[in-house]
């Protein structure tokens, strides 16, 4: 027989077809599914979290569980219709720890990120937006490929391993994760001025 070629999505949706069926590192095993980005594949923006989290895992929509609340919520104050945007994530599977009849959230490591950028580049190639807004260290990581923490870098633009240009800004998870609230209030003010910014340099 002859041999099969890997095959190369040639659109947005055959991309999102393929990654269902991924298998190039381990997190597919425990994972419910793939979550892939939606929006608008046309979209002048892009929004990148770190990775679906239990809600997410379950109903295989990105940012639908408490951290999706938030950024929703931002997203209005910042006049940002998710509609217009592509919304994805570094990361398109849960990873988690089993506490009982709970799944803890586990951060996905660099070569989990790794083996997933080449999906993120996919939706990259295929919407072409102007201005990717990475939300957290992973999705800076993964578009910048730096690792660096995220203090020194948020409303920062960095170059992208892509075409075009990065934001760099918080996890609607590290707001939600932060005990005092004035630091709270303060960064959920800077990811909605952030978010207002990434509208604005892609328009
Ligand atoms: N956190 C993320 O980074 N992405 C989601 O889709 C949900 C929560």
């Amino acid at each position: 027989a002859m041999p099969v070629a890997p095959d190369l999505p040639e659109t947005l949706d055959e991309a999102h077809q393929a990654a269902l069926h991924c298998r190039r590192c381990g997190l597919c095993e425990a994972a419910t599914r793939t979550v892939f980005g939606e929006g608008n594949p046309r979209a002048r923006l892009m929004v990148v979290g770190e990775q679906p989290g239990d809600q997410e895992d379950l109903q295989g929509r990105v940012f639908v569980g408490p951290a999706g609340q938030l950024l929703r919520s931002v997203m209005a104050e910042a006049g940002v219709e998710p509609e217009n945007l592509w919304l994805t994530n570094a990361v398109k599977h849960f990873k988690f720890a089993p506490r009982g009849k709970q799944r803890l959230h586990q951060n996905p490591n660099r070569g989990e990120i790794e083996a997933c950028r080449w999906w993120l580049g996919l939706e990259l190639a295929f919407v072409k937006p102007r201005l990717t807004l990475a939300m957290g260290r992973s999705a800076a990581f993964a578009l910048t490929g730096d690792d660096a923490p995220l203090t020194a870098r948020r409303g920062r633009i960095e170059s992208g391993l892509h075409e075009g240009e990065v934001l760099i800004t918080w996890h609607p998870s590290a707001i939600l994760r932060q005990p005092d609230p004035l630091r709270a209030a303060q960064m959920r003010a800077e990811l909605t001025e952030d978010l207002a910014r990434a509208l604005q340099l892609s328009d």
